[in-house]
């Protein structure tokens, strides 16, 4: 994008499981910021050219051995630098100050007073003690030459410390968590005042930057689009079309594991009210042979898989003169694979909706590979795409075929859309859908005994579930209150013939994973 080049924060990753949350701290105080590992070679520094570098926590101890260091071409930059917790201690231990490491750590909230009020604590009152999150058990003992003590705790007598002179900034809590008070002040403060930065990470700007990329990338080429229903690839579309016109098509295939009326509300938004060139493949009973009397879950989704791609190769090749292959990837995938700890197997394959068909030979394009999930729901919203489909919960590639414990046939499909629309219907009239991270119903292929009128019947049994969860690594679950949950159930046993019981969730991640398959 044309805006990060002239004003950007470079993040230096060491592995602190903060990192995303300082680069959407930049971010959501209006100014780009992008994150690498200490990987990064001088020519890729040099061609971001960046305003400001934040160095970041990590579970790394200056005083190992083997340690990841900043690259010695940052440190003689004369770009300014905010080094946060391990980050300040790698500063102490270049410029020859101590760190001792300490088997009491420090963690969660402390008290951090000021010593020395500076530039970086702007229009914070420096008589007033804040509320700090620390994470570390190494700590600086010594200043290094030069730097001055920024503030202390009760357990850390330089909590902080800066050097003018360098434009470094050095902090051993957070300010990048929500709980430090003066955090947002303190990240401000360092890309307005210190760095100079100009704001310019706006919804406005991001879009009409992937607008003007897609156009030079893509040119008057045509581009087609799995297009799976969700949040990442509606958006995707959107932006396509905004850049290109009729030039995007669209490939929706339905698997028949999609949620109930989900292909006509996909027809409804992306046809007709976005006015999008859509292609609807009904491969239903395709997928509903191959997944006969499979049961085990693994290969499910790899039948699911396969039978995808080759369906939307088909379709793919049936159509003239493609040349691009459009993608929802988004930040998050990118950073797992570049992080300090890196491994390539990190990426979860399962998201990577649709899996890239390899020998398709056609160029990628991927316009929001550099926003987080929230910055793609701001364009989603800004290019009016209705916010039920904005804040919906997300739905598994598989779909349903991983919610069907056991095989999948078209009658156990037919009675888990119908669950499923009760279970959002209600929360959704209740108003707890969007306090939710995700609810799903899972058909279980056992039967149990109810009695409906005078009639005793047997039936199969659902379970529902709903989680709260940031990152969905590990989740909770609702406590949705009982009126609803009876009121779910009782609805699912009257209105969806086949069920006899329904039995709530209460698993949380881990043990268990969100999905049951
Ligand atoms: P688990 O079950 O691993 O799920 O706790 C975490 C999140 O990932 C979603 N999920 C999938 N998404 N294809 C997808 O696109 C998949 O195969 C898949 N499996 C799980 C799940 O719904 C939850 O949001």
């Amino acid at each position: 994008m044309t805006l990060k080049t002239s004003n950007l924060v470079l993040i230096i990753d060491f592995g602190s499981q903060y990192t995303q949350l300082i680069a959407r701290r930049v971010r959501e105080n209006g100014v780009y910021a992008i994150i690498k590992s200490n990987k990064l070679g001088y020519k890729e520094f040099l061609s971001l050219d960046p305003k400001g570098i934040v160095l970041s926590g990590g579970p790394d101890s200056v005083t190992s051995k083997k340690i990841h260091k900043v690259p010695d071409y940052i440190l003689k930059s004369g770009i300014p630098i905010l080094a946060i917790c391990y980050g300040m201690q790698l500063i102490s231990h270049y410029f020859k100050g101590k760190v001792s490491s300490s088997v009491k750590k420090e963690f969660g909230h402390a008290s951090f007073s000021i010593k020395n009020h500076n530039i970086l604590f702007n229009g914070i009152n420096a008589k007033k003690k804040m509320n700090v999150w620390m994470s570390h058990s190494d700590k600086v003992d010594r200043l290094p030459n030069g730097f001055k003590v920024i503030g202390k705790t009760t357990n850390t007598k330089i909590a902080g410390m800066y050097n003018i002179k360098k434009k470094i900034f050095c902090l051993q809590f957070h300010p990048e968590v929500t709980h430090t008070d003066n955090g947002k002040k303190i990240i401000n403060n360092f890309i307005y005042k210190i760095c100079e930065c100009k704001k310019s990470w706006t919804i406005k700007n991001i879009m009409s930057d992937i607008i003007l990329d897609i156009r030079k990338q893509v040119s008057n080429k045509k581009v087609i689009l799995a297009l799976s229903g969700g949040v990442d690839s509606t958006v995707v579309a959107s932006l396509l079309h905004k850049a290109i016109g009729n030039n995007l098509i669209c490939i929706f295939i339905d698997n028949g594991l999609m949620r109930k009326d989900e292909v006509s509300e996909v027809k409804k938004n992306i046809s007709s009210e976005l006015g999008i060139k859509l292609i609807v493949v009904n491969a239903s009973s395709i997928f509903l042979n191959k997944l006969k009397h499979i049961v085990n879950p693994e290969k499910k989704r790899k039948i699911i898989g396969e039978t995808f791609i080759k369906i939307f190769e088909d379709q793919a090749k049936k159509l003239k003169n493609i040349e691009f292959l459009a993608q929802g990837t988004i930040y998050p995938d990118v950073i797992e694979s570049s992080s300090v700890n890196a491994k390539s197997d990190l990426i979860k394959s399962h998201h990577n909706v649709g899996g890239l068909p390899k020998n398709m030979k056609l160029k990628l394009v991927e316009p929001i590979r550099q926003l987080f999930k929230d910055e793609v729901r701001k364009i989603g919203r800004a290019l009016n795409i209705p916010s039920a489909l904005i804040d919906r919960h997300p739905f598994p590639g598989p779909g349903l075929g991983v919610r069907i414990i056991g095989e999948v046939t078209s009658s156990n499909v037919e009675i888990l859309k119908n669950v499923d629309y009760i279970l959002i219907q209600e929360l959704k009239n209740n108003s707890i859908y969007n306090k939710i991270s995700q609810a799903l119903a899972v058909f279980l292929p056992i039967k149990s005994v109810g009695v409906m009128g005078d009639k005793r019947h047997y039936s199969y049994v659902v379970s529902i579930r709903a989680v709260k969860t940031i990152d969905f690594m590990t989740a909770s679950v609702c406590e949705i209150p009982y009126k609803i949950l009876n009121k779910i159930s009782s609805r699912i046993v009257n209105e969806v013939p086949g069920v006899s019981r329904v039995v709530y969730d209460i698993t949380s991640k881990p043990p268990g994973t969100i999905e049951w398959e």
